[in-house]
């Protein structure tokens, strides 16, 4: 059996709680997956093997199924995100305009590679090519709020906007 590489994030049991809580509300009820996968992943941040089970079993529904729906759906995830998503545009127009960097302080600052959460778990970083947004370079996305002519000092400012 090969060992999984990816980094291992722990439920905790007050998280497991929750997860039991959403799946009882909502076990009576037909077509109730995605609104169960959506508050799990809201609770947990991911949607693992192991939570996928759990809702599985819970609901009365294939593992197979279960894991069909968070596979198809980008918005679901099988590795941890943090509660804010911060995505540098590293396209051309923005890298021309030192991207670079701001990626760079972040990594740093927040001591979290590209494609990681944070360990308090409430960034992830990401960088992108092209936002589609290309005037106002070097552009920053937190979640669905977006940031023009960002420079590496104030990109630290408005990461700590979102708790
Ligand atoms: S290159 Fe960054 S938004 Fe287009």
């Amino acid at each position: 059996m090969s060992e999984c590489k990816c980094e291992k994030v722990e439920i905790t049991t007050d998280e497991w709680a929750k997860v039991d809580e959403i799946i009882e509300r909502y076990k009576a009820k037909p077509g109730s997956l995605i609104p169960v996968l959506e508050q799990v992943q809201g609770v947990v941040g991911f949607l693992p093997a192991e939570v996928q089970h759990r809702i599985a079993e819970g609901l009365n529904l294939s593992r197979a199924l279960v894991y069909g729906v968070v596979t198809f759906y980008s918005f679901f995830t099988m590795v941890p995100r943090g509660r804010h998503i911060i995505r540098v545009c590293l396209g051309t127009a923005c890298y021309v305009k030192r991207s670079e960097e701001i990626l760079d302080k972040l990594k740093t600052e927040l001591t979290v590679s590209v494609g990681k959460m944070t360990e308090d778990k409430r960034y992830s970083l990401e960088s992108v090519r092209c936002l589609g947004a290309c005037g106002l370079a070097p552009v920053v996305v937190v979640d669905s709020d977006t940031y023009g002519a960002v420079d590496p000092v104030k990109v630290m400012e408005i990461v700590h906007k979102y708790e």
